[in-house]
This record gives structure tokens, C-alpha cells and sequence, in this order.
């Protein structure tokens, strides 16, 4: 297929435009055109690469603004929608728990009327395995209940109801994936991952939540990127695509390798009373059969490109040192993590 105009919304976010570079490479005769509110997490240093390449267009605005979002409709003639778009960080959804329902619920509304008026071809909504909630023991199958556990995780379970509700009502071409915890080069260092890499690589205490027990499902973003495109391509209208089920970890183990990694010492982890509170979630686990039988296979295993994440930060300070000094950054490590911590950045 060919010839396709790509919206990518929240394409200057992590995951969005690492999905925005992969997608420029796998179609050469697509466009892609971004739209990202630049909210803190939102960079175009992340795509500072593309500035010159004709098929890549970038416009600054919010998908919960129907005007802005109807004009690029309109103007690029899109026939395609990558949904990225979204407040995605459960510690500042614990400090702020209604701000996320504009994005992350509201938005998602808009962006589906959109697509609606303007007959897309196709709809990929990003989703995250957290809407299902925690799981003790086996993995979650799409046909599992949703049940979030969390201000995020219902705004993110909202959102996929909006979807849901405008494939069955007005038949909009809808397909949901449902990624699990994603690292890899540009990730907002605020996540667990790039958090402690940065903190560490300063000599910084590294926070672990409680006993740093709770397990996480792990994928590499490339391999997320890979299961978005195909959920795109090949994905049945109406479903949802579960995208993980490969390693999982224990958040100390990860925090012990990225110490090692770094040549630093276990004196830097410091264990901090649960700020998540009971909503917590102890472990996430998703079963991919689904999306593998459409033709995904993760091809990054998670030790050697876990060590190659850590040293894509390390060479590139310049990329993390400028979000770090931000004073948005300072408040809300300062606010979320206490002036304890916060006296160490
Ligand atoms: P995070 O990267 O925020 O992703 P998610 O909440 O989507 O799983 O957190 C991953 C895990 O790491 C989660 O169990 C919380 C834990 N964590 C810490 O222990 N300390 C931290 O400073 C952060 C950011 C996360």
C-alpha cells in the first residue's frame, strides 16, 4: 500500500516519535503529519532529524481542540490516524487526577469525530495494558475485563471506551493496541527506566517504591512501534491487540543492573513509602498471541538493549540535561518526591 497521510497525534512524545522515524523508514511513499500539544513531555528535539525531510510535517496543538484537529484533516488530506496523544505519566496523574481526562478521554472524542467526518481509512489507538489492572499470577487477554486501578489507567480506559463506542455507533475503523511498559532512547526522564539512569549517572539517590517488588512486562519501544504498524496494517476493525509478553522484571532487578551498568554502587538506592498508595498495581503481564498471529515477533531482547538504552543516555546528555534543569521538571520531582529527595538534584 502505498501513499498514505499519516496523523500522528502526541508523535513528539516517546513512543509517538520513535513510532514517527520508524514509519518514515518502513513506508517511503507515506507522509507524516505530527500534532503534539508540547506539553512538558512533548520534544521536538525528538525529531529534530526530520526538519528537512519533505514527508515529515509537524503542527503544535491540542487533539482536544476540534477546530485545530478538523483544519489538518482537512488541509493534509489525512487517511490515517495514529492516536499517541495523551498524559502518560502515572506519578503526576496521582498529584493532578482530573487534568488527564481532557487528553486522555475528551480528546480521544474529538479525534474519533475527526475521523468520523473525514471517512479515515484506519484508527489506531494507543492504549496501555494498565486499563486491565493488576494481575497476581498468568497474563491478560484481550477479552479481559478492564478494571484500572488508578486515576491513569481509568483515564486511559476511558479513552479506549470512546473508541470503542464510535467503531460500534458510527463505524468509525478502530484498533486499539495495548502496549506494556516501554524503555529505549527518548524516553521522559520521569519513568522508572530514565529516572533512575539520570539520576544515578549524577550520583543521585534513586527512589524504590516500597520493597521495589512490583513486577513489570517489558518491551523495547521499537519493538512497540513494530506492533503499532502492524495492528495498523493488519488489525481487525472493532479489536483490541495486546503488545508485550516477553520479559518481566521486578523493579529492583532493573534498578540493580542500571547501577551496575554505570559503574555505581547499591548505596544509592533509596527505598521511599509507596507513593502510589494501594493503587499500585504489582504486576502487569499481557498474553501476545493475539497480535503475533497477525505477524508480530519482538525481535530486542531485553538485557543487551536494556545496557544499550543506558548508554544512549549516557551519550546524550545534551538531550536530558536541558528537561532536567526545567523548572516544571524541579517542582514536580520536588513536589511528587519530597524536598528529601529533591534537595539531591
Ligand atoms: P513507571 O516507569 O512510572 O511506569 P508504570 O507506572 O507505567 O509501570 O514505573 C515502573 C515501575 O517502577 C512502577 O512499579 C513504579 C516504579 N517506580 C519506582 O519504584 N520509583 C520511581 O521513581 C518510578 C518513577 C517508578
Amino acid at each position: 500500500m502505498s501513499n498514505r497521510v499519516l496523523l500522528v497525534t502526541g508523535g513528539a512524545g516517546f513512543i509517538g516519535s520513535n513510532f514517527v522515524r520508524y514509519w518514515l523508514d518502513r513506508c517511503p511513499n507515506d507522509r507524516v503529519v505530527v500534532l503534539d500539544a508540547l506539553t512538558y513531555a512533548g520534544n521536538p528535539a525528538n525529531f529534530a532529524m526530520l526538519s528537512d525531510n519533505p514527508r515529515f510535517r509537524f503542527y503544535a496543538g491540542r487533539i482536544e481542540d476540534s477546530t485545530v484537529v478538523n483544519g489538518i484533516f482537512r488541509v493534509e488530506g489525512i487517511t490515517h490516524v495514529v492516536n499517541f496523544a495523551a498524559e502518560s505519566h502515572n506519578d503526576r496523574s496521582m498529584l493532578e487526577p482530573t487534568r488527564l481526562i481532557a487528553t486522555n478521554v475528551a480528546g480521544v472524542s474529538v479525534l474519533m469525530e475527526a475521523a468520523k467526518a473525514f471517512g479515515s481509512e484506519r484508527v489506531v489507538h494507543v492504549s496501555t495494558d494498565e486499563v486491565y489492572g493488576e494481575i497476581q499470577t498468568g497474563k491478560f487477554k484481550e477479552t479481559d475485563p478492564l478494571l484500572p486501578r488508578q486515576p491513569y489507567s481509568a483515564g486511559k480506559a476511558g479513552g479506549e471506551m470512546q473508541v470503542r463506542a464510535h467503531n460500534i455507533a458510527y463505524g468509525v475503523p478502530t484498533v486499539v493496541t495495548r502496549g506494556c511498559n516501554t524503555f529505549g532512547p527518548y524516553q521522559f526522564p520521569e519513568k522508572l527506566i530514565p529516572f533512575f539512569i539520570t539520576r544515578a549517572f549524577q550520583d543521585k539517590k534513586v527512589p524504590v517504591y516500597g520493597d521495589g517488588q512490583q513486577i513489570r512486562d517489558w518491551i523495547h519501544v521499537l519493538d512497540h512501534c513494530e506492533g503499532i504498524a502492524i495492528a495498523l496494517e493488519n488489525g481487525t476493525i472493532g479489536e483490541a491487540y495486546n503488545i508485550g509478553g516477553i520479559v518481566e522484571r521486578p523493579n529492583i532487578d532493573i534498578t540493580k543492573i542500571i547501577l551496575q551498568t554505570l559503574g555505581k554502587g547499591e548505596e544509592l538506592i533509596k527505598y521511599i513509602p509507596d507513593p502510589r498508595g494501594k493503587g499500585h498495581d504489582q504486576r502487569y503481564a499481557v498474553d501476545s498471541t493475539k497480535i503475533a498471529a497477525i505477524g508480530w515477533a519482538p525481535k530486542h531482547d531485553f538485557d543487551t538493549h536494556l545496557i544499550e538504552t543506558i548508554h544512549w543516555y549516557v551519550n546524550n546528555r545534551a538531550w536530558w540535561q536541558p528537561i532536567l534543569d526545567s523548572s516544571d521538571y524541579q517542582t514536580f520531582v520536588n513536589r511528587y518526591y519530597g524536598p528529601g529527595l529533591g534537595s539531591d538534584l
